[in-house]
This record gives C-alpha cells, structure tokens and sequence, in this order.
C-alpha cells in the first residue's frame, strides 16, 4: 500500500498569540481543523507552546538541556502544554476527527527514545485517529528533565515513520532571502558537500529570533528541516495562518513557500 503519512507542525506562533501570555488563536485552530477534516489521508500532529509552554518554560529557566530543573517549572510548564493539547483536540473533536493527545514523556523509556511506541503512533492512524503529540518539559531520567521542542519531534517522527509529506506550519510564508525584500526562497537544495544552495540567497534568521523562545525559534525549525531533508525527505514550510495553504500543501495544489529538497542519495 502506498505510504500516505503526512506529519505536520503546528507552530506555536500559528496556534497562539506568541506575545500574549496563554492565549490560543481559537480562530485559526478553527480553521486549520477544518481543513483537515476534508482531508482523507492519515495524519499525525505536533504542536508548539507558544505562549503557553514558552511562557512559563522562560518564567522558571527551563531549556533544552536536561537538567534538575524547578519542580513547580515542570509541573506548570508541562500543564500549560497539556491545555493547549486539550484545546487542540477539542477543535478537531469539533470537526468531526478522531484526535489523541500524545505527551513525548510516553516515547521515553530509561531516558531513550522508545522506537516501538513511536511505530504506534503510525498503527493509531490506520484505525482512523490523529495522534497530537506536542513539545513538552519531559522526564529524562535520574530526574533530568528537558524542554523537548515539537521541532526535534518532527525529526524523531520523520526518520522514524517514513512519511509522504512533512509539513512545518509556521507564522510566515516561508523563509525569506532577506527581510528588506521579503522575497520568499521557493527551494532550497542540497549540494554535494552537504551544504544548501543558499549562498547567494543568504537566509537571514535573526529578524525572526523571539525572547519568549527557549527553544531556538526560526534557527530551530530550519536545522531540523535541514536534518530530515538530510535523510532524503522532502521538508515543506508554509504560513499556517493562512489555513489554504494547508490545504494547497497536502493536495500538492501549488502553495506559497518554501521546500527543504530531500538529499538524493545515489
Ligand atoms: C516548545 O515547543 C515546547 C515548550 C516550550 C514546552 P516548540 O519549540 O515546538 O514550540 P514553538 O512552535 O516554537 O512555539
């Protein structure tokens, strides 16, 4: 049977209002579960913090590094998650999907990443589900705990599961060659020496760069886009505030952005 997998992030800038502490943006969830209820296709979801997860992740000097942090930090920060989780599932609940939210602390075991229970996540979307999983404070272990970023999970899902299509939901239309232009680059390739073919459209990132971010914002998502495309997938970026972009991504309908080539091995 063909593979049909689409993974796609929803950044937390996309689903909240980034500057405004715990605010989702009902409306644009709204909208982006719409559309994924005309879509007949198997999908798995991975969400951001954004104001929720960020907020707090900055309020208690948590990072990605796994460490003994605060106990009322990991407590509040994997909370807030777990809300943003909850009102994600209920707006696809809404449009009639089958969503089931998924923490990271479940992939797990003795500090590793257990392969067999992110198979899983594949098995539940043959039976109809949308697993949404989300960055989160995770347990590590001897009671490290670390900020997992949804980022690092797309990789994780995206090397594990062999999807059709990877798609990163993001706040702007794409990665620009410069902010002044604004003009969007449509695809970015791997060269030989495993370099991109950016140089002479040089990616500025900084201008994207956000304080209540300790995950490492737009940087963030381009090394991991770089990371899959590495493995030979193709990695798209889009504006999911625009939610037909979605549309026109999962239909290869022609959408405005950018595409991470897959690297051809041969
Ligand atoms: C962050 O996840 C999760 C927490 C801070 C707990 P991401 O790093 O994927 O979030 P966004 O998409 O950049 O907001």
């Amino acid at each position: 049977m063909k593979n049909r997998l689409v993974i796609i992030k929803l950044g937390g800038s996309v689903i909240t209002f980034k500057n405004k502490p715990l605010t989702a943006n009902y409306k644009v969830i709204k909208n982006i579960s719409k559309i994924l209820s005309k879509q007949e296709i198997p999908i798995i979801i991975v969400h951001g913090g954004g104001s929720y997860g960020h907020y707090w992740s900055v309020k208690w000097d948590m990072h990605t590094k796994p460490q003994k942090y605060h106990p009322r930090g990991i407590s509040i920060v994997h909370s807030s998650m777990s809300i943003l989780n909850n009102i994600i599932i209920d707006a696809l609940f809404n449009q009639g999907l089958n969503p089931y939210g998924i923490s990271p602390f479940s992939f797990f075991i003795n500090g590793k990443l257990n392969s067999n229970k992110i198979l899983e996540l594949k098995k539940m979307t043959e039976h109809n589900i949308i697993p949404v999983t989300y960055g989160d404070a995770v347990y590590r272990k001897n009671n490290n705990y670390s900020i997992l970023s949804g980022d690092v999970l797309m990789t994780i899902l995206s090397k594990a599961l062999n999807p059709s299509k990877i798609i990163f939901a993001l706040n702007v239309d794409g990665l620009y060659n410069n902010m002044n232009e604004k003009k969007i680059i449509k695809e970015i390739k791997f060269e030989k020496n495993n370099t991109y073919n950016n140089k002479s459209t040089k990616i500025n990132l900084t201008n994207n760069l956000n304080v209540h971010d300790v995950t490492g914002g737009i940087k963030r998502k381009v090394e991991e886009a770089t990371k899959i495309a590495g493995t030979g997938k193709d990695v798209i970026f889009i504006n999911g505030l625009d939610s037909t972009q979605i549309q026109k991504a999962l239909q290869d309908e022609g959408f405005k952005g950018t595409i991470f080539k897959g690297k051809k091995y041969r």
